[in-house]
């Protein structure tokens, strides 16, 4: 089943433009302006009332959730909450009465993300599923949903689940914002845009060898930062937890510029930051956090998007990725993150796809 591969991990990463393709197939309509869903049981005249989205996970499906929540209200100006699933359980927040639940779960079998998705609908919400595995136990007891369709994921360490994931957000957030004040003009765009993200994984996977050889430099550190913004701070977050997960190196992810609020006292010639850079808004911020970075020693790995003329000698490493619409950019920007922590692992000879402490669905709580 391995092929030419040392582990699932590595055979998953490297799967994932095919599994996005999968993920889109069919959904698309026919005038090639917005997402279709067949499974979601629920009437365009009733998504029409929703005003709110309450997204429920656990893990990379919550950083996966943070990402739509920034599409979704990007593209269709639908307020999105998010929980963990664990917590949500337990809360008995104050809910909206025109509220949306939906819970992402690749396994479908994460006991508190069940236990969530019983609590919403114990209060009489309607309760969608995001899940990979077709007859789960929530994808069953969910009012309707989508199926990921990127085939079984093995290693412990979710990758292509995690790219679909975001991508069927972006697709979430089209379809609602086709419902509402997105043009016809705007949605051909984004089509167009998540129709090509394969490619672009394609072309980012090709950067491997060049990861490799980054991860077997820097494998001995103890410390990792990971810094992004907006929708690549989630991005982050799912590499902070992908290095620790399996490498058993500390990491953590935080907007960037959350770094001078405390994180920064970590900061020395010991602790590498890794740095999502894109062009856009928030470029120059960016690369004010990383001289902040720079000046207390630290070294930088930066992941930049082509076009971002990165000041000399500020990145210590860089690696490049496709210039990318925003409906796409999270998934392109977390495949660099994916190889460089499974090259450290590798490095470091962990057993990357049954890290210790670890199961591939945790259902118990
Ligand atoms: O099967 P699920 O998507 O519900 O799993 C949720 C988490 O347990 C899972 O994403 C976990 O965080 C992974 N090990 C992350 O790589």
């Amino acid at each position: 089943e391995l092929g030419t591969y040392t582990h699932f991990m590595e055979k998953e990463i490297f799967e994932q433009p095919a599994a996005l393709e999968n993920t889109m197939r069919g959904r698309f309509s026919e005038d090639g302006s917005t997402a279709q869903f067949g499974g979601l049981n629920i009437s365009a005249v009733d998504l029409r009332q929703v005003d709110r989205i309450h997204f429920l996970a656990c893990g990379s499906a919550w950083h996966s959730c943070l990402v739509t929540e920034h599409l979704i209200e990007h593209f269709a100006r639908v307020p999105v909450e998010v929980d963990y699933a664990s917590e949500f359980r337990y809360r008995n927040m104050p809910l909206g009465n025109n509220t949306l639940f939906f819970t992402v779960s690749q396994s479908g079998e994460t006991i508190d993300t069940l236990a969530a998705l019983r609590e919403a609908k114990r209060k009489g919400y309607k309760v969608l599923a995001v899940s990979n595995v077709v007859g789960s136990t929530i994808a069953r007891e969910a009012d309707g949903g989508v199926y990921q369709h990127v085939g079984p994921e093995i290693g412990v360490a979710s990758t292509k689940a995690f790219t679909s994931q975001i991508l069927l957000g972006a697709m979430l957030g089209l379809y609602l914002g086709r419902m509402r004040d997105m043009s016809f003009s705007d949605g051909v765009e984004i089509v167009k845009a998540l129709k090509g993200a394969p490619d672009l994984v394609r072309r980012t996977l090709e950067q491997a060898p060049h990861i490799k050889a980054i991860a077997q430099r820097y494998a001995h550190f103890h410390d990792f930062l990971f810094l992004g913004r907006l929708s690549l701070f989630p991005v982050a977050l799912e590499g902070a937890l992908k290095l620790k997960e399996i490498s058993y190196i500390h990491a953590e992810g935080y907007p960037a510029a959350e770094m001078k609020h405390g994180p920064i006292a970590l900061i020395s010639e010991k602790c590498p930051s890794v740095f999502f850079v894109s062009s856009g808004e928030m470029f120059h911020k960016v690369i004010s956090s990383m001289q902040e970075i720079k000046a207390r020693k630290g070294p930088i790995i930066a992941i930049a998007t082509e076009a971002c003329e990165l000041p000399e000698g500020l990145a210590d490493e860089v690696i490049r990725i496709p210039e990318c619409h925003e409906a796409v950019l999270p998934v392109v920007a977390t495949v660099p993150v994916q190889l460089l922590s499974y090259y450290i692992a590798d490095a470091l000879k962990r057993d990357v796809d049954k890290p210790r402490n670890l199961a591939k669905s945790v259902t118990v709580e």
